[in-house]
């Protein structure tokens, strides 16, 4: 049996054990998505009509009221019957809208590279090109566990034969420890899934142009990496402020790209930040929190556009940071790298 989900006029196909959300990307219907794993809130939607089984939609993301009214994530949630819902969360405007299909992806590791400390450069070529917006992820699925880990994409759209991921050792880590950096080799076959995620820049008609401020902890940067190049390509002579937070030097990473980015388009603007160590003699890094300079360097954010992507505490520090310097809510963009790996 196969029900039909409807959301903003589009109707796509939803099987019994398939969560909504999942029906409605493969379908190519856009719907607000971030975690993909129940904690974010991103996807909740207001069920219009039709029966929703709720599975293991957690109660810190789906209160019991909010059931009770008729909400659920749909990322969690499977149809019980054909239903018709609207997402109920910021960003609910766009739901319905055309977007890349997310699909399965038969990936070959085409490139291994250790590029800092306990950190690695994974490219994965595809037969088929992918479709997807600078800044979304992919999911792989870890051989022989059940287990999926979510990467986010550091190469724009137009490279999109190979992604590249930016991959840290989490201690244990059944992705990290026990595949990537133990075993994973050229050559290798990945199963992976894409693009997903709702970290993007608007599509090139709707961009406003306006400044941006971007703040990556660690591996984080990826998709900052993405963004970065592809509003550059847009227009060469575009404001980015991009901080890279670290622990200390041996952490960073892609430092000659960000020095060519600097080069060729006078806007763009790169700082490196140690967090536990001093900066090392004849460089300009600088010490501190990423999040703390900005406040230091920016005297008002009004009418840009703000970035986060790396840990939960740093991503909640810099949206204060951003508020603080005027930067309007509904321009902060955020990618929560959570420890699920640990
Ligand atoms: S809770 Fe569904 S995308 Fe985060």
């Amino acid at each position: 049996m196969v029900f039909t989900a409807t959301v903003g006029g589009k109707q796509v196909p939803c099987h019994p054990d398939q969560a909504i959300l999942d029906a409605f990307l493969r379908g190519g219907v856009w719907m607000p998505n971030s975690c993909n794993q129940g904690t974010c809130g991103t996807c909740k939607v207001r069920v219009l009509r039709g029966e929703v089984d709720h599975r293991d939609s957690p109660a810190d993301t789906l209160a019991p009221d909010e059931r009770a009214a008729g909400l659920a994530l749909a990322c969690q949630a499977r149809l019980r019957s054909d239903a018709v819902v609207e997402p109920s969360g910021p960003g609910a405007g766009t739901a319905g809208r055309d977007t890349h299909p997310l699909r399965d992806l038969d990936t070959t590791v085409v490139d291994i590279e250790d590029i800092a400390r306990d950190t690695r450069r994974v490219r994965l070529g595809l037969t088929d090109p992918l479709a997807f917006h600078p800044g979304q992820y992919v999911e792989l699925a870890v051989p022989g566990s059940g287990v999926r880990r979510q990467y986010s994409l550091a190469n724009t759209a137009d490279e999109d034969k190979v992604l590249e991921l930016h991959v840290r050792l989490v201690e244990g880590g059944a992705a990290t420890e026990r595949w990537i950096f133990d075993g994973l080799a050229v050559g290798d076959r990945v199963r992976a899934a894409g693009p997903l995620g709702d970290f993007f820049l608007a599509p090139a008609d709707e961009d406003g142009g306006e400044p941006m401020v971007m703040i990556g902890g660690g591996t984080g940067l990826a998709p900052l990496i993405a963004l970065a190049r592809t509003a550059l390509t847009r227009d060469p002579g575009r404001q980015i402020l991009l901080y890279h937070g670290v622990r200390g030097a041996a952490d960073l990473y892609d430092l000659d790209l960000m020095a060519r980015l600097g080069e060729t388009h006078p806007g763009f603007t790169f700082v490196p930040v140690l967090s536990h160590e001093d900066p090392p003699p004849g460089t300009a890094h600088r010490t501190g929190l990423p999040t703390d300079l900005f406040v230091d360097d920016v005297a008002s954010a009004r009418g840009w556009s703000g970035w986060l992507c790396g840990p939960p505490p740093m991503v909640e520090a810099g949206v204060k940071a951003f508020k603080r310097r005027r930067m309007a809510p509904r321009l902060i963009h955020r990618e929560k790298f959570t420890p699920a790996d640990a």
